[in-house]
């Protein structure tokens, strides 16, 4: 279960949020619990997810080991900082910031090389999902990034599912529409890598996930887990999406 916390919370917040959110999951040892924060919180939030089973992770990273990139943070310094995780290719970066699936491939192989575990996301807009053409999408992000990486490297890495029309907008994909994606996405797997790696690879879905829709899909045996925006910002509605 991973939280996405996007361009929210300061130090101070991210520190009165673990304060409440490590109580409250403090027993649950049925998931693994991943915060992503801001780069500016990562210290805050690791110093403070420090003996206890939430991990942390980042958003975003660049590809070289270091160098004349202003304004960029490498895989490197996230791992130095105590993270573990990086979101690799989030829409929102695809949308805004030019991100590509050859932009994703390089920031994966940099995570990864640091010992980073990334997530890397996937998923249709709203006017492709109307002109049948997600598969055509997740084929596209899965074959152009995914799919190019060694089997070892594969093994490593988690995906999202995250249906651009769900994001922030409270549309939830039904289960079935989920597990329906989840499934194409685990048959190209499949497809590059053999039936072992597609089984035990780690498909999270994304996209208005929140406390009262989270068992819903978590039934379906397609999605192993939830990436969450807007409900991880509040320690109880994160905390109740754990336990789901
Ligand atoms: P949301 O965001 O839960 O606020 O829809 C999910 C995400 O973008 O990862």
């Amino acid at each position: 279960m991973a939280g996405n916390w996007k361009m929210y919370k300061t130090p101070s917040e991210t520190v009165a949020f673990f304060e409440k959110f490590r109580l409250l999951v403090a027993d649950s040892t049925h998931a693994e619990i991943v915060i992503c924060p801001p780069f500016v919180n990562l210290p805050a939030a690791v110093e403070s997810a420090r003996d206890t089973q939430i991990q942390i992770g980042a958003q975003n990273l660049y590809w070289a080991k270091e160098g004349a990139f202003t304004g960029e943070v490498s895989a490197g310094m996230l791992g130095a900082v105590g993270c573990q995780w990086v979101i690799v290719a989030h829409s929102e970066r695809r949308e805004y910031f030019g991100e590509t699936e050859e932009t994703a491939l390089k920031k994966i192989g940099a995570a990864l090389e640091a010992g980073l575990t990334p997530i890397y996301c996937v998923g249709e807009r709203l006017h492709e999902r109307e002109a049948n053409q997600t598969h055509q999408v997740l084929g596209r992000q899965m074959r152009g990034c995914a799919c190019r990486l060694t089997p070892e490297q594969f093994r490593h890495i988690a995906i999202a599912y995250e249906p651009v029309w769900a994001i922030g907008t409270g549309k939830v994909a039904t289960p079935e529409i989920a597990a329906s994606a989840h499934a194409f996405i685990r048959s190209e797997i499949r497809a590059t890598f053999g039936p072992e790696p597609a089984e035990a690879c780690r498909i999270l879905y994304g996209g208005s996930v929140k406390p009262d829709n989270v068992k819903g899909l978590m039934a379906q045996e397609e999605i192993d887990g939830a990436l969450v925006g807007g409900a991880s910002l509040d320690p109880a509605s994160f905390a109740s999406i754990v336990h789901f």
